[in-house]
Parts: C-alpha cells; sequence; structure tokens
C-alpha cells in the first residue's frame, strides 16, 4: 500500500525539474548529470558534478530522516516489551549458551569459525551468530555468508541493529514475535539443538531469582516425576541426515514422543511459558538495540559537509532515478513489506546453494498456522501484524532489509552470497536474476552509469550511526 503511494509519487517527481535548490554544495551552477528524471542528453562527463536535488527528492529525503529517529512501535505481543528489568534479563539470556545440546555437524572443527568441536554441548548463544561487536551480524562463521551453530543454516543472520521496528521477523516472516523466534532458534537441530524442557530445566538451575522477580514463580522443574530430566547430550537431536534433518525426534519438545509428549498437557504448557517469558526478556533487550543517527541526518538537519558529494548525488539517485525509495521507505529505510527482487542463489560457505527458496509465501503461512503466534495463547495481545491473504506476490519474497548501518554487515541479501555493497548496486542496477528463483521478479533495469553506482555506495555509507550504548554489548 505505502509502496504504492510512494512509487506514484516518484512518478510524479520524475518529471525532472531542474531548477530546485541544490542541498549541501553552494553553488547551484552546472547543468544536473542524470539527476531526477533521468533525462538530459549526455554531455561531456563530468566525474564530480554538484549534486542537484529537486524539491521533490528532498520531500522524500526528509521521510527517511525525521529530526528525531522514531523508538520502536508498540508490541502488543509481550507485556515486558518496554520493561527495564525483562530487558536487562534479556540482555543476560542472549549472552548464555547454557540453554544449547550437542554440536551435530563435523565442520565444527574447535577452530574459530566454529562454536566448538563436534559433540560439544552448550556452545550456542544468540551472540554466537549475532555479534555484537559487528552490529549484531555474523562475522564468526566460515565466508561470514551463513552460520554454522550446531549445523549450517541456509539463510544469512540479519543484523539485529533497529529489529525492534519489525513485526514480522526473519527474511520470509515466519515469526510473528519475538518469543516465537526465540524457539526457532532453541529448537533448531541447526541451531542451539536443545528443547524447550531442557531449557526451563536450566532456567530454574541458573536463573531463577532474576525470572521470578519479573515473571512470578517458576513451575517446580526439579521435580522429576512430573519434569522428567534430560542430560545435555539428550536434549534436541542425536543426528543429522545429509540435508541436516535430523534423523529422528527432537527429544523435549512436542511431537518427541517420549519426555516432552509424556508429560501432563498443563506441565507442557507451564514449561513452554517459562521459554516464551524468556523470549520476551529477550524482546525486550533487542528493542535496545539501535544503529542511531547518522552523517546521512546530519546532512539533511543542515550540516552541509557532513557526507560527500557523492554520497549526495547517491541520496537523490536513491528517492529518484534508482526507485530504492518504494521499498527502503521511511526512517529505517524499510516498508516492512515482502517483494521479490529476482535473486539466483549462489554456492556460500563451502557447498550450500539454497534453490527454490519460495520465502514468505511459506513463511508468513507457517506464521499463521504456529500455536505460539500473536493471536495465541501465549501471546498478551494482537496487532493485525499478520496479513489477511497471502497473494501470489508473496513467492519469492523476502522482506525489504532496514538499510540504517548497513555497511556494517559482512555480506549482503537473505543467501548471503553478495560480499558488497558495489555488488548489491550492481544487482539493482541489472534488475536482478533472471531465472533461477520462484515467483516474479518485481524490478527492471535501471540503466545507471557506474559513476552513478558508486554515488549509490557512498550514500549507503553515510547511513551508519554510531550503534547501540556500549553497556548493551556485553553480557551484564
Ligand atoms: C546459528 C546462528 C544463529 C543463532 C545461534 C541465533 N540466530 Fe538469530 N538469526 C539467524 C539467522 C540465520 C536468521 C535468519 C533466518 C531466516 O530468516 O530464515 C536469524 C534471525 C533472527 C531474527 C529476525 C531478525 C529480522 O530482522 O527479522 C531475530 C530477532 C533473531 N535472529 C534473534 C536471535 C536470538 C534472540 C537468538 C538467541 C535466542 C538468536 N537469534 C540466535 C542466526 C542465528
Ligand atoms: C522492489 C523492492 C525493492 C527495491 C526497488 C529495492 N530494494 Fe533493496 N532490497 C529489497 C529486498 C526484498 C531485499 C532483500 C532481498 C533478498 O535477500 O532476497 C533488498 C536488499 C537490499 C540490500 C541488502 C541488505 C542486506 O542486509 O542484505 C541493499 C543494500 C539494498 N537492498 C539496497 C537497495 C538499493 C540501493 C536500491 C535501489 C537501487 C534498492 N535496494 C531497491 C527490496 C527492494
Amino acid at each position: 500500500m505505502r509502496c504504492a503511494v510512494l512509487a506514484s509519487m516518484l512518478i510524479a517527481c520524475g518529471g525532472g525539474g531542474a531548477q530546485a535548490p541544490a542541498v549541501g554544495a553552494g553553488a547551484a551552477g552546472q547543468a544536473a548529470i542524470g539527476g531526477a528524471g533521468g533525462g538530459g542528453g549526455g554531455g561531456a562527463e563530468n566525474p564530480d558534478p554538484d549534486p542537484d536535488l529537486g524539491a521533490d527528492q528532498l520531500t522524500l529525503l526528509r521521510t527517511l530522516s525525521p529530526e528525531e529517529l522514531p523508538g520502536p512501535p508498540a508490541d502488543a505481543s509481550n507485556a515486558w516489551a518496554d520493561d527495564p528489568a525483562a530487558a536487562a534479563f534479556g540482555q543476560k539470556l542472549f549472552f548464555d549458551a547454557r540453554f544449547s545440546g550437542q554440536l551435530l555437524d563435523g565442520d565444527n572443527d574447535g577452530s574459530v569459525n566454529a562454536l566448538g568441536q563436534k559433540g560439544d554441548t552448550g556452545k550456542v548463544s544468540c551472540a554466537g551468530c549475532h555479534l555484537p561487536d559487528d552490529a549484531f551480524s555474523d562475522t564468526r562463521s566460515i565466508r561470514q555468508q551463513i552460520s554454522l551453530a550446531s549445523g549450517w543454516g541456509l539463510r544469512r543472520a540479519p543484523s539485529l541493529l533497529d529489529v525492534g521496528q519489525s513485526h514480522l521477523l526473519m527474511w520470509d516472516g515466519r515469526r510473528d514475535s519475538f518469543f516465537s523466534q526465540a524457539f526457532g532458534v532453541l529448537e533448531s537441530e541447526v541451531e542451539m539443538n536443545s528443547s524447550r524442557l531442557y531449557a526451563a530445566q536450566r532456567v530454574f538451575e541458573n536463573h531463577r531469582t532474576e525470572y521470578e522477580a519479573i515473571f512470578g514463580a517458576l513451575p517446580p522443574l526439579d521435580d522429576t516425576e512430573r519434569f522428567p530430566v534430560l542430560a545435555d547430550v539428550e536434549t534436541g537431536c542425536r543426528q543429522l541426515d545429509r540435508n541436516s534433518k535430523c534423523t529422528g525426534a527432537m527429544r523435549g519438545k512436542p511431537g518427541d514422543a517420549a519426555e516432552f509428549d509424556g508429560m501432563a498437557a498443563a506441565d507442557q504448557d507451564a514449561v513452554t511459558r517459562v521459554w516464551v517469558n524468556v523470549g520476551k526478556s529477550l524482546g525486550a533487550y533487542q528493542r535496545l538495540l539501535t544503529c542511531g543517527r547518522a552523517p546521512f541526518d546530519a546532512w539533511l538537519s543542515g550540516d552541509a559537509n557532513a557526507i560527500d558529494r557523492a554520497a549526495q548525488r547517491g541520496a537523490g539517485l536513491f528517492v529518484g532515478k534508482a526507485g530504492c525509495v518504494s521499498c527502503h521507505s521511511g526512517p529505517y529505510l524499510s516498508d516492512e513489506q515482502f517483494h521479490n527482487v529476482g535473486l539466483q542463489p549462489k554456492v556460500v560457505a563451502t557447498v550450500f546453494i539454497d534453490a527454490d527458496d519460495p520465502g514468505a509465501s511459506v513463511g508468513l503461512a507457517k506464521a499463521e498456522a504456529d500455536p505460539l503466534n500473536v493471536l495465541g495463547q501465549y501471546s498478551d495481545g494482537d496487532d493485525g501484524r499478520l496479513p489477511a491473504e497471502l497473494g501470489d506476490a508473496y513467492l519469492g519474497a523476502f522482506r525489504t532489509p532496514r538499510l540504517r548501518c548497513v555497511a556494517e554487515r559482512p555480506s549482503f541479501m537473505h543467501t548471503g552470497h553478495v560480499m558488497s555493497l558495489e555488488d548489491v548496486v550492481d544487482f539493482f542496477d541489472r534488475g536482478g536474476d533472471h531465472f533461477g528463483f520462484p515467483g516474479t521478479n518485481e524490478l527492471s533495469p535501471l540503466d545507471l552509469n557506474p559513476r552513478e553506482r558508486a554515488d549509490l555506495v557512498a550514500f549507503l555509507k553515510t547511513l551508519s550511526g554510531a550503534g547501540p550504548d556500549r553497556v548493551l554489548l556485553t553480557p551484564p
């Protein structure tokens, strides 16, 4: 919806008035090259022309940079979203690897690129793949594209800066709350490879006082008649098949036909609720992680030299000829919608290729069917974040990434195979790939010249702020 409105504004500004005041560098003299309209017939190439932004471009740029960046929108699913005690608890949990089961993949070789050796337990924390010093991206796994924990995942770990702005999480929207997202990590055979039963017992053992001060009494998890004990080597999965799927059932979670399924329904619910509350605490913490105001904002607020001329021209292209703002809109440069940009996956890490990823058409359907979703009994409220209908446009579509601090990421796109901002811009310039992805590509070629492509990259590099307060980057 928002996208369509912006698109029409773009058409409106595509007519290319050349008269508007240039922002930044003083004199308005020179003829514009490749400004908003993309018009103008060639002429001598000036390698460093004056930025020449029209009034319409400026208006659009201001929508990307309000005087104050808005905080995360209210989170109806989480009554503790803005509770400082919950956030402090969440910060502690973010760094706690003791919830995790065995590392299963043989690529866990004890090197700096792995979290331990195959067979080790208690090695995987959130911070193992979202490294606080690197914009909460994964700069640890080999080649910095996709993540190796218990096993290999197939998609790149997104930066968590400004993640509180998103209500539909993951590249494909398959999680609609922070608390349900935390179950995905815990109970994935390739991530923490563990279970809610094992994790609830670790909360009881290691975090009881803090948990109870926020959420009230824990269930009697030391009553082993009601809550069977799972050893660290038993939780989750014991062996992966060649496709990195568990060969048997994951023990300690629903469907295990063992410890979890054998518990009384009320005890199953009590165990689930412990990890729900852990997830709500993690959510409260993650809402504090921000990129912050950047040189781009300083420039729009009147500091003419805060960004160089190339970046100023790039800003004009971003909201003008290159049309990026039709999806990368608003103060965080994302419409928070799902789009198919026609991305053909390539080999990442050492051998992985994730072909035919259906993206949001399957992801959002999963969120809608998830008993842990925003409509379910563990949520504190619903704000209509799940789309009413899943049309064809969701096939092969992924959520528009936020772009603040984008230059701090080690690799790009959900596949992680694009390794530089130059390559990202080339990708959009050619209108995406022609085949090798499901659904219909929304992009068309942009016909940018080399200088324009470099200008866009220069602009993207001006979006990095100082990042979160340093006290948020280590365990409290
Ligand atoms: C094995 C590496 C790994 C670990 C460990 C991990 N993550 Fe992630 N995280 C990822 C990947 C990969 C994705 C994207 C997956 C996808 O979209 O399919 C992701 C996505 C997310 C997202 C969604 C971000 C967005 O923009 O939509 C959040 C939030 C998140 N992780 C938080 C956490 C928390 C909290 C923990 C600990 C409980 C954690 N992660 C542990 C790799 C990891
Ligand atoms: C049709 C909507 C759309 C348009 C137009 C668009 N983008 Fe994107 N952009 C996306 C989506 C969706 C992704 C993620 C795609 C994926 O991973 O499969 C993305 C990814 C990116 C990334 C990588 C971020 C990351 O964390 O991986 C950058 C950088 C980016 N876009 C910049 C731009 C620029 C610059 C333009 C204009 C030249 C542009 N985009 C135009 C939707 C769009």
